[in-house]
C-alpha cells in the first residue's frame, strides 16, 4: 500500500529529480496576503513570484502545503464529517515554475508522475482543458490521451483565480474514474458532481493578473502552479473513494474510537470523522500560533474546536478527548511537519483547556437546546434569540448549534440571531460611552466594533501584510493621507507590538503600492492597534494592502530587555525573599527598569548576587517557552502575576531558565510569569546583563535600572576605561587603587582641617595683608569692643573665631565681618559677664542693615547675620559701636 507519507515523498522526490527545489510548507497564517484568513493552496507563499515582484534563487519549486478551508470564502466546515471528501485541513502537493517551463513540460510531468510513479491505470483517467486552450488539448493528445477523454470546459472551473485579484490563468485538470459502482458522470456532464469522477490534480497556466476594477493584464512571464489534494490521491491509490478510509485518517479515527471505547464504524462514525478532521486543523493552527479567541482567526479555531468537542461529547467521552489524540497525529505527521512535534505540549494543553472549559457549559447548553426544541412544532426552526443565548451564555458558536440541529432536519433563524447580536453590541457600546473613557477614544471603539480587534502576528513574525482599515487624523477617519502631519493607521493584522505591560510599542515602516509611512509608536485601545505614523513618501489610502515591517534591531533590544526583566524579577525573589513583587516596569530598547516591593536599599553583596544570577541564566541559554492557560492554572504553576491586575479567561505564560532545585508545581523552571510581551527565543539571546542603579522609587518600593546585550557590555567597558584613567593618575594598578584612594581621602580631610585652622589663626593675627597686625580692642562706654573685617574665612568659621576673641579680651564685645567675594557674613559675641546688659543679637541686628541685609539672630552671647555688601563694613561696625555707646 502507498501510504499518505509515501505519496508525499514520491511526489516531492519526483519533482526534485526534475530540478525543483523542495520548499517547506508556509505557515497556515499567511504572511504575504492580508485578505486571506488561512493559507488555502500551495501557491499562496509564491504569490509574488508569479507577478515578478519577488525573486528567489530558484525558478522551479515543489511543496507539500498545509491548507485550511474554514471561515472566509472557502468554508467547508459545515460539511465535514458527513461527506467523503470535505476537510477543514488538507495537504496540497504542488510543483511550480516561475517563468521557467510552461504547458509543454508541465503536462508531461503530471502525466508521468500519475501513470508511472503512482502507477494509476491510464484507462481510468480523464483530463479537462479550458475551452479555448488548443495548445493544452494538443499536448494531451500527443501524450496519448484519447481525444474523447480530453474535455473542453468553458466555465470558471477551468480558469483558476486565487481570489478577486492576483495571478490567474486557464488550467487543465486530471480526473480519476472510481468506476461504475459509484454514481456520477465525467466533468462537464450534468452528473459531474457525483462521486464517480473525482478531480485529482489541477495544473494552472499562470499567465494573467486580475485587478480590482475587473481588468486583466498578461503577465510578463508564463508560470506554472499545480495543486493535488493528497487525501484524494491516497484514497484512489488505496482502492477507496472515501478520504476518511485512507491510512492516515483511519489511524486518527481509530485513535478516537479507542479513546472513547466505541466502534469506529458504528453509530458514532460521523463523530469520529469530524474529530479526526478537526484534530488536524486545530493542532496545525495552534502549532502556527493561532490561539482560541472570540475574534478573527482565533474564533474560527474555537469554532472548529468546539464542534469537535461536541461530537466527542456525543460519543459519550467523559473526559476531554481531543488532547489525547494528539500523540497519534504527531506519530502520523510529525516527520513531514516538524513544527507539529515541536508544538505538541502547547497543542495538548490548549485543546485540554478549551475542552475542559467548554464542557462546563456544554451540558447545560444542550439541555436548554432540548427545552427550546420541545416548544417548537415538528421541523420548526430554532428562534434566533435561543441560538444567541446558546452562543452568548454557553459558548455555542452558531455553526455548532446548526450542526446539532442538522440531524433533526431543522435550521436556525439566522436573521433573529444577527438581530440579537446587534442588540448586544449596541448595549456594550452604550456601556462604553458611559464608562468615562476620553471622548477621542470613541473612534477606536467604533473601529473595533466595525472591523473587530486587530490580530497581532508579532509573536511569530516581524513583517507581514495587512489591509488598511482606517486612517485617523485628529480623531476622525480620512480616506487617504499624504506627507506631512502625524496620523494613525489601523490594519486588520499587524506584527507591531502595541505598548502594554511595560513593553514599549514597536516602530517601523508601513508601505503600500502608492506610499510609505514611518511608524513612530504603536498603542492599543479597545483591541485596536493604533500605528502612529507620518507619511515619508507618496500617499496611503484606506482599503489598500500594506506591508508592515517592524524595526528589527529595536525590537530585538526590547525583547532582550523584557526577558532580562523576568530573570531579574526571579533573581530578586531568590536573593531577597518572596515578598518581592513587581510594582512597575519599563522595557525599552535602550534600558530596562523594574520597580518592586522591598523595604530597604540593597547591599552591595545583594546587588552582585542578583547581577550574577541573571547572567548565569543568560549563559544557560535555555529556550523561552510560551503557553496559554487559565489564570488559576498559571498561578498553580507558581507564575508571577501582577497583584490586582484583571486577567481574562486565558493568559499567556512565559517560562525560562532551569533552576538547580525543583520549585513547587512549576518543577525546576526558574522564571514563570503571566506576560503578553515579546521575548527572546533563548535566554542566551539577551547577551549580558549589567545593573546600573538601585534607588528608592517610593515608600517601600525600590527601583532597579539595568542594561542588556551590547549596552551592558559598553557600560562595563566604560567603567573599565574610567578605572584605567584613575589608575593612570594614581600610578597604581589593581587592588592598590582602593587603598590609594582611601589614603587620599583621609589625607584630604586632614589637610582641609589644617587649612581651616591656619585661616583662623591668620585672621586672629590681623589677616594676611601688608603690615597686618593683631587688632586692638577699644573702650566704648566702658566696654572693651573688638571689631574686625576678615577675608579668606567663611561665615561658618566665625563662631569659633568669636569664641577665641572673647577669650582673648576676657570681658567685652566682639564684632567680626567676613568678606566673601563682596558678600558679608557678620557675627557678634558678648562675654558672659555683660550679657545681662548687652546682647550680641542687638549688635548683629544693628550691623546687618548697613551690610544690605535683614534680620540676624542668635543668643545674647553669640549672634549671626549676613548681607550683600561687605564694602560698608565700617558703617556696620559704627552702628554696632553705637549700640554699646547707648
Ligand atoms: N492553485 C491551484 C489550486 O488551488 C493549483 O487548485
Amino acid at each position: 500500500m502507498q501510504t499518505l507519507n509515501d505519496i508525499r515523498s514520491t511526489f516531492l522526490s519526483y519533482f526534485e529529480k526534475q530540478g525543483h527545489t523542495v520548499v517547506p510548507s508556509s505557515p497556515l497564517v499567511p504572511r504575504n496576503d492580508p485578505t486571506l484568513m488561512f493559507t488555502n493552496s500551495g501557491m499562496v507563499q509564491f504569490k509574488n513570484c508569479f507577478t515578478g515582484v519577488e525573486k528567489r534563487d530558484y525558478v522551479r519549486a515543489t511543496s507539500a502545503q498545509k491548507c485550511v478551508r474554514a471561515g472566509g470564502k472557502h468554508n467547508d466546515l459545515d460539511n465535514v464529517g458527513y461527506t467523503a471528501r470535505h476537510h477543514t485541513f488538507f495537504e496540497m502537493l504542488g510543483n511550480f515554475s516561475f517563468g521557467d517551463y510552461f504547458k509543454s513540460e508541465a503536462i508531461p510531468f503530471a502525466w508521468e508522475l500519475v501513470t508511472k510513479e503512482f502507477g494509476i491505470p491510464k484507462d481510468r483517467l480523464y483530463t479537462t482543458v479550458y475551452h479555448t486552450d488548443d495548445e493544452a488539448f494538443e499536448i494531451w493528445r500527443k501524450i496519448g490521451v484519447p481525444e474523447d477523454r480530453i474535455i473542453r470546459i468553458a466555465t470558471s472551473d477551468n480558469f483558476w483565480q486565487m481570489g478577486p485579484t492576483g495571478p490567474c490563468g486557464p488550467c487543465t485538470e486530471i480526473f480519476f474514474d472510481h468506476g461504475e459502482k459509484f454514481w456520477g458522470g465525467p466533468p462537464g456532464s450534468p452528473e459531474e458532481d457525483g462521486d464517480r469522477f473525482i478531480e485529482i490534480w489541477n495544473v494552472v497556466f499562470m499567465q494573467n493578473e486580475q485587478f480590482e476594477d475587473g481588468s486583466m493584464r498578461a503577465l510578463d512571464m508564463q508560470s506554472i502552479d499545480t495543486g493535488m489534494g493528497i487525501e484524494r490521491v491516497a484514497a484512489l491509490l488505496q482502492g477507496t473513494n472515501d478520504n476518511y478510509a485512507t491510512d492516515l485518517m483511519r489511524a486518527l479515527i481509530e485513535a478516537s474510537a479507542h479513546a472513547t471505547s466505541s466502534d469506529p464504524d458504528g453509530p458514532g462514525k460521523t463523530h469520529h470523522r469530524v474529530i479526526a478532521d478537526h484534530l488536524r486543523s486545530t493542532s496545525f493552527l495552534i502549532a502556527d500560533g493561532v490561539m482560541p479567541s472570540n475574534d478573527g482567526r482565533g474564533y474560527v479555531l474555537r469554532r472548529i474546536m468546539r464542534r469537535a468537542m461536541r461530537h466527542a461529547h456525543l460519543l459519550g467521552a467523559q473526559d476531554p478527548l481531543m488532547h489525547r489524540l494528539v500523540p497519534e497525529l504527531v506519530r502520523q505527521m510529525g516527520e513531514a511537519y516538524p513544527e507539529l512535534r515541536q508544538a505538541q505540549p502547547m497543542i495538548e494543553e490548549t485543546l485540554k483547556l478549551e475542552e475542559t472549559r467548554f464542557r462546563q457549559t456544554l451540558d447545560r447548553g444542550l439541555k436548554l437546546l432540548d427545552e427550546e426544541l420541545g416548544k417548537l412544532p415538528e421541523g420548526g426552526d430554532l428562534p434566533g434569540a435561543a441560538a444567541f443565548k446558546l452562543y452568548d451564555t454557553y459558548g455555542f458558536p452558531l455553526d455548532l448549534t446548526q450542526d446539532a440541529l442538522r440531524e433533526q432536519g431543522r435550521a436556525v433563524d439566522t436573521e433573529g440571531f444577527d438581530a440579537a447580536m446587534a442588540e448586544q453590541k449596541a448595549k456594550a457600546r452604550a456601556a462604553w460611552a458611559g464608562s468615562g473613557e476620553a471622548a477621542d477614544s470613541t473612534i477606536w471603539y467604533d473601529l473595533a466594533e466595525k472591523h473587530g480587534a486587530t490580530e497581532f502576528l508579532g509573536y511569530d513574525t516581524e513583517a507581514a501584510e495587512g489591509q488598511i482599515l482606517a486612517l485617523v487624523k485628529d480623531g476622525s477617519e480620512a480616506d487617504s493621507q499624504g506627507p506631512g502631519e502625524a496620523f494613525q493607521i489601523v490594519v486588520n493584522q499587524t506584527p507591531f507590538y502595541g505598548e502594554a505591560g511595560g513593553q514599549v510599542g514597536d516602530t517601523g515602516v508601513i508601505e503600500t503600492e502608492t506610499g510609505r509611512a514611518r511608524v513612530t509608536d504603536t498603542k492599543k485601545a479597545a483591541g485596536v492597534f493604533i500605528h502612529f505614523a507620518e507619511v515619508e513618501e507618496g500617499t496611503l489610502s484606506r482599503g489598500q494592502a500594506a506591508r508592515l515591517t517592524v524595526d528589527h534591531d529595536r525590537r530585538s533590544l526590547i525583547r532582550a530587555n523584557h526577558s532580562a526583566t523576568h530573570l531579574l524579577h526571579e533573581a530578586l525573589r531568590e536573593a531577597l525573599g518572596d515578598h518581592v513583587a513587581q510594582r512597575g516596569s519599563l522595557n525599552a530598547p535602550d534600558r530596562l527598569r523594574f520597580d518592586f516591593s522591598h523595604g530597604k536599599a540593597l547591599s552591595r553583596e545583594e546587588i552582585a548576587r542578583i547581577e550574577e544570577d541573571v547572567n548565569r541564566f543568560i549563559r544557560q541559554n535555555t529556550a523561552v517557552e510560551t503557553r496559554i492557560m487559565t489564570p488559576d492554572d498559571a498561578r498553580g504553576l507558581g507564575a508571577q502575576a501582577l497583584f490586582g491586575e484583571k486577567y481574562g479567561d486565558e493568559v499567556r505564560v512565559v517560562s525560562m531558565g532551569k533552576a538547580q532545585t525543583g520549585k513547587g508545581q512549576g518543577g525546576d523552571t526558574y522564571s514563570i510569569e503571566l506576560c503578553g510581551g515579546t521575548h527572546v527565543a533563548r535566554t542566551g539571546d539577551i547577551g549580558a546583563f549589567a545593573l546600573t542603579s538601585e534607588t528608592a522609587s517610593s515608600a517601600g518600593v525600590r527601583r532597579i535600572e539595568a542594561l542588556t546585550g551590547q549596552a551592558a557590555l559598553s557600560e562595563l567597558r566604560g567603567r573599565d576605561v574610567a578605572l584605567a584613567e584613575i589608575e593612570g593618575l594614581l600610578k597604581v594598578g589593581g587592588a592598590g587603587v582602593v587603598d590609594r584612594v582611601k589614603a587620599l581621602v583621609d589625607e584630604r580631610r586632614a589637610l582641609a582641617n589644617e587649612v581651616a585652622q591656619l585661616r583662623r589663626e591668620l585672621a586672629m593675627a590681623g589677616g594676611s595683608g601688608q603690615g597686618a597686625k593683631a587688632p586692638e580692642a577699644e573702650e566704648v562706654n566702658g566696654v572693651k569692643f573688638l571689631a574686625q573685617v576678615l577675608s579668606g574665612v567663611s561665615g561658618k568659621d566665625l563662631p569659633a573665631l568669636i569664641d577665641e576673641m572673647k577669650a582673648r579680651i576676657g570681658s567685652g564685645a566682639v564684632l567680626l565681618i567676613a568678606d566673601t567675594d563682596g558678600k558679608a557674613a557678620v557675627a557678634a559675641g558678648v562675654t558672659p559677664d555683660l550679657t545681662a546688659t548687652l546682647s550680641a543679637v542687638d549688635l548683629v541686628r544693628a550691623a546687618v542693615p548697613e551690610l544690605g541685609g535683614k534680620g540676624g539672630g542668635g543668643r545674647p552671647d553669640m549672634a549671626q547675620g549676613g548681607g550683600r555688601d561687605a564694602a560698608n563694613a565700617d558703617a556696620a561696625i559704627n552702628a554696632a559701636k553705637a549700640v554699646i555707646g547707648g
